[in-house]
Order: structure tokens, then sequence, then C-alpha cells
């Protein structure tokens, strides 16, 4: 069996914001066309490791990032544009940003700002983005409704319509399942598992048992820290790590 080429590298990377560190030491691989997902308490630092691939960390003034980050074997500190590098990378949020836009025009908007005019290739585009993201049966007869006007479930499947509009290579995901509902959450788990045919998926979840079902390899944060990583299997039914069975079994203080 031959390892696929890693997609994302992390090669002790620390991230603080002020004095305070986000992130300590971390040094991982993901490889291609996997579900990579990260477990971990709140403020392990997982929200911080999804903003630092897509340099949206530099948003936050205060925020500072040692190490490198490879994405396909380039360093991506010395990327010049960094608007095709947030092009390659679809960011999810846990609570659903739909654009006060209509449904259509929602998964239009980056296209559109890319310079995509033409109504043809924009109406397939948004049927194959909608229909990727499961969403497409629900809407096709009312692509001019408001996505605020849609139900929770949805409008997180139209973020995620949107972030497949600009044809991404890796797709991040906040815990999406956050504010959603069980059936929903299995219909989205079921897209993930299709769309990893053709991109990287990292998954940060705050559904242990999600992550067991999906990912190809699971990492656990916990207090800044990356304290294991490994095939999905192997950290949940065999961990290195105490403090990782304890998370995995739900026995954690
Ligand atoms: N913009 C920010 N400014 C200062 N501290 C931040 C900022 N964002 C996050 N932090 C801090 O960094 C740590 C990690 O946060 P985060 O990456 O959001 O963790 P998680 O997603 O695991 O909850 C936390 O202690 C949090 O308070
Ligand atoms: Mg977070």
């Amino acid at each position: 069996m031959t390892t696929p080429p890693p997609h994302i590298e992390f090669q002790d990377v620390t991230i603080s914001y002020g004095k305070e560190i986000a992130l300590r030491d971390i040094s991982l691989t993901i490889p291609e066309q996997t579900i990579f997902s990260i477990i971990g308490p709140a403020n392990a630092g997982k929200t911080t490791f999804l903003k630092s691939i897509n340099r949206t960390l530099e948003f936050e003034p205060n925020a500072k990032t040692k190490g490198t980050i490879l994405v396909h074997g380039t360093d991506i500190s010395r990327i010049k544009n960094v608007y095709s590098l947030r092009r390659r990378i679809g960011m999810v949020f846990p609570l659903p940003v739909g654009l006060p836009l209509s449904v259509y025009e929602n998964v239009a908007y980056a296209p559109r700002r890319a310079g995509i005019h033409d109504r043809q290739e924009l109406d397939e585009l948004i049927e194959r983005c909608l229909k990727q993201s499961m969403l497409w049966d629900e809407v096709k007869d009312r692509l001019n409704l408001l996505g605020t006007k849609l139900s929770g479930g949805q409008q997180q499947r139209l973020t995620i319509a949107r972030a497949l509009s600009h044809k991404p290579e890796i797709l991040c995901l906040d815990e999406f399942s956050i504010a959603i509902d069980p059936v929903t959450t299995m219909k989205i788990e079921d897209v993930l598992l299709e769309l990893k045919k053709e991109m990287t998926i990292i998954l940060v979840t705050n559904l242990v048992q999600q992550a067991r079902r999906l990912a190809d390899h699971t990492a656990f944060f916990n207090k800044s820290k990356m304290i294991e990583v490994g095939p999905t299997e192997k950290i949940f039914s065999n961990p290195e790590q105490q403090l990782t069975h304890d998370y995995v079994t739900g026995d954690f203080g």
C-alpha cells in the first residue's frame, strides 16, 4: 500500500493571540481525498487551526503564527495572492450565515465575483452545487426565495453549496451540526462521504461519534495541544493516551 501524498502539512506550528497560546507545536499531515477530523473540548484551538489554513487568521490583528503550513508542498505564508489560496479552501461555520439574498444568489455570489456572468453557466453551476449539498430537490422550485427563509438545516446545506461554488480542493467544516437536527446531520454526513471523492475534508466536530463514522484520521486537541493523532479506528478503540481514551468514551472531567 502506498501512502497518498500529503495535501496539508503542519510543521511545528504554534499560534498565539497576543500572549495567549492557542495552538502549541502542531505537526501533522493530512492526505488527499480523505476526511480528517478534529475532536476536543471548547477552547482547544480547533477553530484557530481551520482559520490558519486559509490565512483568515490574518483578520485577527493580534494573531501570530510560528512554524510552517504547507498546502501541496507550498508554504502558504509565501503565497502572494491570498485570495487564490482562500478560493481553494471552502469554509463552513457552525451557524449558517446566509447572505440576505435569494437561494440562487447565495450560491452565485462567489462565482459572479470571480467573473462568471453567463446565465447558463451560472445556472449549471448552481444546480451542481445544490445537488452536491443535497439541497436541490428541496429548493429547485423556489430558487428566488430568500435564503434566510429556509429551515436551519437547509441553510446549513446552503452554506455548504456556497462553499462548493468556487470548486475548493479543501473543505473545512467547523461544528456544522451544532444547530441542526439529527436527520439533517445524517444527510450532510452522506454528502461529505460523496465529496471526499473530489476533495480533502477537515471536519471539526463536537460529536465524537460523527468523527468515528466519517473520518479516516482523527486528531484529539485539548488545551492548545494535539494530544494524539492517528487512524480513526485506532483513536477510538486503542488510543495511546489515557486522555484520548477518556475523551472518546465520554469520561472527561
Ligand atoms: N480572536 C481571538 N483573540 C484572542 N484569543 C482568541 C481569539 N480566538 C480564539 N482565542 C482563544 O484561543 C483559544 C483557542 O480558541 P479556538 O481556536 O476558538 O478553540 P475551539 O475552536 O477549540 O473552541 C481559546 O483560549 C480562545 O479564547
Ligand atoms: Mg471553535
